[in-house]
């Protein structure tokens, strides 16, 4: 089976074997079978967010369990359930269209409800384990299902337990999500204000769906669109260095941007350092570094997982040897 269709940096890998799930009942059955309990597996939603080396060599799983359900609510706020295969941005317009606050800074981020958790998805000032309540999870070898709290996930920046400690041991299955009644706007973020002024939105007029629409705006005018340039996202993490690292290279460079990350630390944007080395809108063959946000590497049409990966040393090494700051992968590299 080709993976291309099924992933967005649009690599053309194979899987020895598919098989697509939509009810939990199907996955542990699948769990069980004999012929499958040692092979690899790679469980996939959207495949918004890998980066495919070279061909699988065992099963893929691709989730598609659907359903959103209201399942409570108190005064303050409103509990749903959401299966793992839910489209993330259908999600966020379910709930923006009814008042639900909490995600819309969180719209238009590919993928799917059952990845949201794995790296804590965040965008514009909110992280999705500020929404979060718990997940249910079957475990791939035993077929045991246990629920997840949030101290559970040990949720950090682009971090969770499934990415660490659990590591390619559990499925998500359903994320259930507390939303608020009275929305607490997170508008911040530079961007999100100059955005809102150019929409003609004054602070007294402020409604989710606006916030959601300045997002939406602004994601459109400098992120690449996975259905015309293959890509992942941002391919490296903003790395935090220490205050003291941060206040000498300030010195050198005055135009660094840098944001308090707690403990004497800085988290300094990776995409700023990328374009200071020189490397925005570079392209070798098919690979390429984005050109309006250099975090974001590209495929042009043909580029190999082992194209973008070169790309990707070439890239670290430079930031290292100009600035001596080291970066690391956001993407999960298979
Ligand atoms: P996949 O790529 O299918 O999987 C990602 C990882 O999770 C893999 O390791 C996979 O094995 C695992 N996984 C997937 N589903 C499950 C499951 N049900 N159970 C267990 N493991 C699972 N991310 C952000 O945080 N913020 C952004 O602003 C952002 N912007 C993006 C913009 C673009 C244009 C693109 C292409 C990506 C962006 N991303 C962003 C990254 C991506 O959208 C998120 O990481 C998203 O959560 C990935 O969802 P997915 O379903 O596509 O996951
Ligand atoms: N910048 C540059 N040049 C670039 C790109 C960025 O100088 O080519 C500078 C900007 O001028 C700005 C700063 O870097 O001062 C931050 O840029 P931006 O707001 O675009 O955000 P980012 O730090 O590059 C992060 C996330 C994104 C998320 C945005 C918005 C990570 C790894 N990336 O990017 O998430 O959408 O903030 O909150 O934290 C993703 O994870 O895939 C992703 C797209």
């Amino acid at each position: 089976v080709s993976l291309k269709p099924y992933n967005t940096f649009r690599i053309d890998a194979n899987a020895r074997y598919w098989v697509e799930i939509s009810n939990e009942e199907d996955l542990r059955t699948l769990l069980q079978l004999s012929e499958f309990i040692d092979t690899p597996k790679l469980i996939l939603g959207g495949g918004s967010n890998v980066l495919l080396r070279q061909n699988f060599d065992g099963l893929v799983v691709k989730i598609n369990i659907q359903g959103i359900d209201i399942i409570r609510e108190d005064d303050n706020h409103v509990y749903l359930t959401a299966g793992a295969g839910v489209n993330w941005h259908e999600l966020v317009l379910f709930c923006v269209k009814r008042g639900y606050a909490g995600m819309e800074n969180l719209s238009l981020i590919p993928g799917t409800v059952g990845a949201s958790p794995m790296q804590n998805i965040g965008a514009y000032g909110v992280e999705l384990e500020q929404v979060f309540e718990s997940l249910t999870a079957i475990h791939i070898l035993t077929g045991e299902k246990r629920t997840f709290t949030h101290v559970d996930c040990a949720f950090g920046y682009r971090e969770s337990v499934f990415k660490r400690e659990l590591k390619g041991q559990y499925i998500i299955t359903s994320v259930t999500f507390q939303l608020d009644k009275q929305p607490t706007f997170h508008t911040r973020y530079g961007a999100i204000q100059e955005t809102l002024t150019a929409m003609g939105v004054s602070e007294d007029k402020l409604t989710i769906k606006a916030v959601s629409d300045a997002v939406i705006q602004i994601r459109r005018s400098k992120l690449p669109d996975p259905a015309q340039i293959g890509n992942a996202g941002s391919f490296f993490k903003n790395p935090e260095i220490p205050k003291a690292q941060f206040d000498t290279l300030k010195t050198d460079y005055p135009t660094l941007p840098g944001y308090p990350a707690g403990d004497e630390q800085v988290k300094v944007p990776a995409g700023w350092l990328i374009e200071q080395a020189g490397w925005k809108g570079y392209r070798s063959g098919d690979a390429g570094v984005h050109a309006k946000q250099a975090l974001v590497l590209v495929n042009y049409g043909t580029a190999t997982g082992d194209e973008i990966i070169s790309l990707a040393k070439q890239v670290q090494q430079s930031v290292q040897e100009k600035f001596g700051v080291s970066i690391s992968p956001e993407v999960n590299i298979v």
